[in-house]
């Protein structure tokens, strides 16, 4: 007890930060309960009583006692400087051992500036430019007290009927890691704590967006092999980029819950991967192992939970209740509660949290607002994504343009996991007007209306049109409500309202050329109205920067330089839809269409858009492809050319294929892609390394493998075209 008190004296003159010595001592001078509640982390209302923050899952009564709340580990739902201070002040008031709280948020795509989703932030394919945002994030979230973010999700999401796509890096392995590792280095990364950096948490370990049927929550059935070799190298990405912390996932993985998954979380996380952070549970998810099937009841849901290696039970209190219990009676061990006590320790020391639980709090200088918009800007405009343009852009600015649907004029363009005011955000008009288009009229923006049972809709407008009858330009502003994307926003249609598809067939009947504008979290199936549009841009959710990008882009300012981070579908029949599928025994050609082959009677099965496709106002061409050995690995080299007469930024992506191996491979996957800006009728020579590694796979022994043989290498403007060689690599 004299080191703890010492520690507290040390503490009080604001000396110390705990070494290990120390965080063993205070280990020892905590009781079992005090350890049970550290390993806890509820919202903030319960500790405010007036908090009403918003919760992500079921809401009940916790049964707590004072103690519980006086030695509570960490919180989350909270908003604002204020509450943080008072939060930490009353804390390490009445914390018996003055253990700082943890502060977690969830900063997806920004905290007080919001710039694109994630998936949007994917279709970069610049992964410097979420280091970035991610970054100025970071700097606004140590403001207003955080410490810690959930985020990166790591997900790989290959199917859009799944809401939380828009978290996501998207459908590839590649690009997917690359996103996640470039939030974790914006957040913090290996440079560990400073005065505006924030730890970062991957989540949802793993799988999560493997959910059957695209049903939020749902059961995830993915081989070991598949889970190994396409689902993990996001989360491995996001530690090895210095991630601290890993949500395990509500699923099921090999039919065990995340949550109670020893194989998951002992055996791969902490003992192959080496993995020494700490582990938390996604929301009530330790009580939701009963429901699971796993747990008859919530003592038993905590011990599964303790003996997986769990550290923090997010709002759900069975370690509270039920730990004391299970160390009594052996079924776990005081041990398994110090390690992972030991660890919630160490991330508050590594935050800094022991030398100053104000971090980032003290007198906060304000953060200049231009450079966090300039951010959110230049991301809105490498996100958006130009998919079909007959022509009819980039827009003149003096041409009569008619502005409709319900994203004409509305500052609901964040998407979800965005608590942020709105009240700045550049809407579609106003970006149009202050672009300098001084003729729009605006006619048939009903606002979506959202009611249960049935995706948002807006009215019968198509009366409405006839106002834009004398445009030159028809902008359609259309999409899905921004809160049915992202948790719990799982849809057996992707097709635009009925309304809105009966909208852009009455303006298109106006004999005008119709711009249609997406705003949406996830892939929709745009077949039903794309040969009634000019033009089609996928905005996705651009942050508070929306309508000043796409002016820009709209009017030719700036060049969309963006390409699809997920395929997007003919029909949701196709989900789940990725272009790095195996090609199966029966190949369905579409230059030689068979009966017995994998297709269907209905439907092609090529996407409408593929991954990695995207148009610009400049256009590409390839030639010369060589693939030559380098280096143990491959250097690929191809030379593109800007064939059009305005400067533009392709995007070289190379793929290869594994021709025959000892587990069917994708037809391609994605092993490298760089930003190329070319001048007009610019000729460049793009050389690409393919290190060994990028031939290696998860064998059927479960483990990384090389073997020799015939590789095709595909070098080109997306996962459906570009030139093709090959090469045989032996050991
Ligand atoms: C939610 C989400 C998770 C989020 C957590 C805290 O249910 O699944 O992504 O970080 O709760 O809000």
């Amino acid at each position: 007890m004299a080191c703890n008190a010492r520690i507290r004296a040390e503490f009080e003159q604001g000396e110390i930060f705990l070494s290990n010595v120390e965080i063993e001592a205070l280990i020892q001078s905590m009781t079992l309960r005090e350890k049970l509640a550290q390993m806890t982390q509820l919202s903030a209302q319960f500790l405010m009583r007036s908090h009403t923050g918003t919760l992500t899952g079921p809401e009940r009564a916790l049964n707590l006692l004072p103690q519980d709340l006086r030695s509570l580990g960490s919180v989350l739902y909270w908003h604002g400087a204020e509450d943080a201070r008072a939060l930490q002040e009353r804390h390490l008031r009445e914390d018996p051992h003055r253990i700082p709280l943890l502060f977690a948020a969830d900063i997806i795509h920004g905290y007080d500036t919001i710039y694109p989703i994630p998936l949007a932030m994917a279709c970069s394919f610049d992964p410097p430019l979420m280091k970035d945002a991610c970054a100025m994030a970071a700097r606004e979230g140590t403001a207003a007290g955080i410490h810690l973010t959930f985020s990166p999700m790591a997900d790989l999401s290959r199917d859009a009927r799944w809401g939380r796509v828009m978290e996501s890096g998207g459908e590839d392995p590649v690009l997917n890691a690359a996103f996640a590792a470039a939030a974790v280095e914006g957040y913090g990364g290996p440079a560990g704590p400073g005065p505006h950096t924030i730890a970062a948490c991957v989540k949802h370990f793993a799988g999560y967006g493997g959910a059957q049927a695209g049903r939020d929550y749902n059961t995830v059935e993915l081989s070991r092999g598949t889970l190994l070799d396409q689902y993990m190298p996001g989360y491995r990405a996001a530690l090895d980029a210095g991630a601290a912390m890993v949500m395990a996932s509500f699923n099921t993985i090999d039919r065990v819950p995340a949550t109670a998954n020893r194989w998951l979380l002992r055996d791969l996380l902490r003992e192959q991967w080496g993995f020494d952070g700490v582990i938390i549970t996604d929301f009530n998810a330790i009580e939701e192992l009963v429901a699971h099937g796993v747990a008859e009841d919530s003592a038993q849901a905590a011990e599964l939970a303790l003996r997986a290696g769990v550290d923090i039970e997010m709002m759900s209190t069975t370690y509270l209740h039920y730990g004391e219990a299970l160390v009594a009676s052996g079924r776990v061990e005081m041990a398994a509660i110090d390690d992972a006590v030991r660890r919630i320790l160490r991330l508050k020391e590594k935050l800094g949290l022991f030398e100053d639980p104000y971090r980032g709090l003290a007198a906060p200088r304000p953060l200049p607002v231009a450079p966090r918009r300039a951010c959110a800007y230049k991301s809105a405009v490498r996100s958006m994504v130009l998919l079909k343009n007959d022509g009819v852009l980039p827009l003149r600015k003096e041409a009569a343009l008619g502005l409709a649907g319900p994203f004409a004029d509305t500052k609901q363009v964040f998407g979800e996991w965005a608590a942020a005011d709105n009240s700045t955000a550049v809407t579609v008009l106003d970006g149009l007007r202050v672009a300098g288009m001084a003729h729009v009229t605006v006619a048939a923006a009903g606002a979506l209306e959202r009611a249960e049972g049935r995706i948002a809709e807006i009215p019968d407008q198509r009366a409405e049109c006839a106002a834009l009858a004398d445009c030159d330009v028809i902008l359609a502003a259309v999409g899905e409500h921004q809160n049915e994307t992202g948790e719990a926003a799982s849809r057996t249609s992707l097709r635009l309202s009925p309304n809105q598809e009966a909208l852009i067939a009455a303006l298109s009947a106006l004999g005008k050329p119709v711009v249609a504008v997406v705003f949406s979290g996830r892939p929709l199936e745009l077949s039903p109205v794309l040969e009634q549009c000019a033009a089609v841009v996928q905005a996705w959710f651009p942050g508070h920067e929306a309508g000043s990008a796409l002016a820009d882009l709209l009017l030719g300012r700036e060049d969309f330089t963006a390409r699809l981070a997920m395929s997007f579908p003919r029909s949701v029949g196709q989900m789940p839809l990725y272009y790095g599928q195996a090609a199966t025994g029966r190949p369905f050609d579409e230059a030689d269409p068979q009966k017995y082959v994998s297709r269907y009677l209905d439907c092609s099965n090529r996407p409408l858009f593929p991954f990695g496709y995207g148009l610009s106002y400049a256009a590409f061409a390839y030639d010369g492809l060589s693939v030559t050995p380098a280096g143990g690995g491959v250097d690929v080299t191809v030379t593109v050319r800007n064939t059009s007469d305005r400067a533009g930024t392709e995007t070289v992506q190379v793929y290869i294929h594994d021709v025959a191996a000892s587990v069917a491979r994708p037809v391609r996957e994605l092993k490298a892609f760089a930003k190329v800006h070319l001048a007009p009728g610019q000729v460049q020579q793009v050389r690409l390394h393919l290190p060994h590694e990028a031939f290696c796979f998860i064998g059927q022994e479960l483990v990384p493998v090389f073997e020799p043989g015939l590789f095709e290498i595909y070098a080109g403007p997306n996962a459906a075209e570009g030139l093709r060689a090959t090469i045989r690599l032996d050991a």
